[in-house]
């Protein structure tokens, strides 16, 4: 048998036994009567010994061994007495090996295979098969796994049922560019990736399943961030006869026992629900980090007709002037830091940072454009005190202004060490708008997907003021990030044609793009709510990984490139020529 144990199970429990280990070579030392091995398997890492009770045949191939020689060993465990070894989970013990057989060898790596690991990360997306031997990538891996098959058992429990959904699809409605793929049997026609599985999932409710989810790879051709991949997978669900409570209550005890199992935190049920409007107010955002307050203060009134022009012209405008007060932080930040962080809100198209701050004595970029009433009327709003440092910024347009104290205040607040990854601090998103002004195409978007319902007591807005229509829309939020989310769908065809109606898709686009839908909500549509949890995200929030890329196993990179095999790739001219496409390159 090549292994009776991994390298991991074996401990002091086995002292006397004969146990038979497979892996790779992690590090040999040699001190000339004795050898060391650490060798390596999926588990962790086992020390094999080699000394002169040693078979000299077996004592010459330790010998030879090399970082990354695949081995096969057999011996007695036994206990290494004095040289416990505290930082390894098999520190206590090791085998003493009197059968080894190199099954391969191996070039030497391009880099070393150890934890933390502080190549670059091009090498190592190059290298990802070696990349992936490292212990906390694995880890990361193995952990997606876990969580993987206990959504699969949670669901189960709570009588949804998995069921596939194709991924050569028509183009589907969540707003980002498709994934074509070209059709060889109909030339000129295509295929896209899916998006979501969400217009199957709904016509799995006309069907009758009444409950499904589904792990499902879903394709979105738009930039990448951190926590965004052109592929990336979704545990996906959808509920007949349920509304937004029951999709909230059956996910959020599933965030629960995901919490519970794999990092020990208990999730206080209810989860705590927040208005769109509400996030947007008090953290300039519609995923607030809630590990901090340092809420955002609206000091427009305040400020009205003051003598300093960028904030009065702001408002003049229409516009607001709003600030963060860093209670007591006001030694936190050097007259440096605060440059930079001028720096930081410009890249979220802010004109400038005023600031003021209070250490020994109070020096502000404003002061002097200001009377002292103005001012105290100011720092009244603010709550301005002593020890405090008041971050401002105006501007005409409002969602500049959220947008830069959005960001601003979680910027701060990784500055200042207060970004916790262990501390979890879950929020529930509510009540979004149900259309969004595009400025470019000058008319209104479905800010979720366009079969998202509107809430019952708004739906009079509709013909009046479509910009006041709430949504039944819901995002579930972890510590900034939008870990999934869903709505309650609409089932009323006169209510569908409407919102079409407002987003300028017309009958015949409708018909078009989502006739088979539309069709089939004519059958007896149930009532029916869903959402989806981005799996690569909660993985990473369950980690506290800064990037989604690193609990993927093989990722792409910022280009939407995959290093290792060099995809995207051209094709030879007679699979184009097969396809009926002609490139035009310049
Ligand atoms: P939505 O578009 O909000 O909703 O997506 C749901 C969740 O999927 C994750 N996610 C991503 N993760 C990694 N990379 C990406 N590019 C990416 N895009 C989205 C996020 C997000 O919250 N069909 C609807 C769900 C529904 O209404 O039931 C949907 O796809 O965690
Ligand atoms: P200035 O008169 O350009 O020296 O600006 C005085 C202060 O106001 C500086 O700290 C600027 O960064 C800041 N400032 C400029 N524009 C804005 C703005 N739109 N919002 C907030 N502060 C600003």
């Amino acid at each position: 048998m090549y292994r009776t144990k991994y390298c991991q199970e074996i401990s002091s429990a086995d002292v006397g036994e004969r146990v038979n280990v497979c892996g790779w070579v992690q590090k040999q030392r040699d001190l000339g009567s004795l050898i060391f091995v650490d060798l390596r398997d999926r588990s962790g890492i086992i020390q094999l010994a080699f000394d002169e009770t040693t078979k000299k045949e077996i004592f010459d191939i330790a010998f030879t061994l090399r970082s990354e020689f695949v081995v096969q060993a057999s011996g007695i465990v036994r206990s290494r007495g004095e040289a416990v070894n505290a930082n390894k989970a098999t520190g206590a013990v090791e085998i003493a090996v009197d059968e080894l057989k190199v099954l391969n060898t191996s070039l030497t790596p391009p880099f070393e295979i150890v934890e933390n690991s502080d190549t670059k990360e091009e090498l190592r997306l190059k290298y990802r098969y070696l990349d992936l031997r490292r212990p906390d990538l694995k880890n990361n891996i193995v952990l997606r796994h876990k969580i993987a098959k206990l959504a699969r058992d949670y669901y189960d429990e709570n009588g949804f049922l998995e069921i596939e959904t194709p991924t050569l699809v028509r183009s589907t409605p969540e707003g980002a560019r498709d994934y074509l793929v070209p059709s060889r049997v109909h030339p000129g026609t295509f295929y896209a990736l899916p998006q979501s599985p969400q217009l199957y999932k709904q016509l799995l409710m006309v069907s009758g399943f009444d409950r499904y989810m589904q792990i499902a790879r879903c394709y979105r051709d738009e930039d990448l961030r951190a926590d965004r991949q052109p592929e990336f997978t979704q545990i996906d669900l959808e509920m007949s006869f349920a509304d937004e409570d029951d999709v909230m209550s059956v996910n959020e005890r599933f965030i629960q026992r995901v919490f519970k199992e794999f990092c020990d935190a208990d999730v206080e049920l209810p989860i705590r629900r927040m208005s769109y409007e509400e996030a947007m107010d008090k953290y300039g955002s519609d995923k607030p980090d809630l590990r901090y307050g340092f809420e955002l203060i609206n000091v427009t009134d305040a400020l009205r007709g003051c003598g300093f022009k960028v904030f009065n012209s702001a408002i003049e405008d229409g516009g607001s002037v709003r600030c963060i007060n860093l209670k007591g932080y006001a030694d936190s930040f050097s007259r440096k830091e605060i440059d930079k962080l001028q720096d930081f809100v410009k890249t979220y198209r802010a004109k400038g940072l005023a600031w003021a701050k209070y250490s020994a004595e109070l020096t502000s970029s404003f002061a002097k454009f200001m009377t002292e009433e103005e001012l105290g009327k100011l720092y009244g709003a603010a709550g301005f005190e002593k020890g405090d440092l008041l971050l401002i910024v105006a501007d005409s347009n409002p969602t500049v202004v959220f947008d830069s104290l959005g960001a601003l205040r979680c910027h701060v607040a990784k500055h200042l060490g207060l970004d916790d990854k262990k501390k979890f601090c879950f929020v529930w998103i509510t009540s979004f708008p149900m259309f969004q002004w595009d400025e470019e195409e000058k008319r209104y978007v479905a800010m979720h997907h366009p079969f998202t319902a509107p809430k019952d007591e708004d739906l009079h807005l509709l013909d009046t003021d479509p910009s006041k229509v709430r949504a039944k829309a819901y995002d579930i939020v972890l510590n900034g990030w939008e870990m999934g989310g869903g709505s309650v769908r609409i089932h009323r065809r006169d209510v569908q044609s409407k919102i079409f109606d407002i987003i300028g898709i017309t009958k015949e686009e409708a018909d078009e793009k989502f006739g088979f839908l539309l069709e089939a909500f004519k059958y007896g549509a149930p009532p029916h709510a869903g959402m989806a949890f981005g799996l690569d995200r909660l993985v990473s929030l369950v980690i506290g990984l800064d990037a989604i890329r690193d609990c993927i196993a093989f990722p792409k990179v910022q280009n939407a490139c995959e290093l290792m095999t060099e995809c995207p790739a051209p094709v030879p001219q007679n699979a184009l020529n097969d396809l009926k496409i002609k490139l035009d390159l310049e």
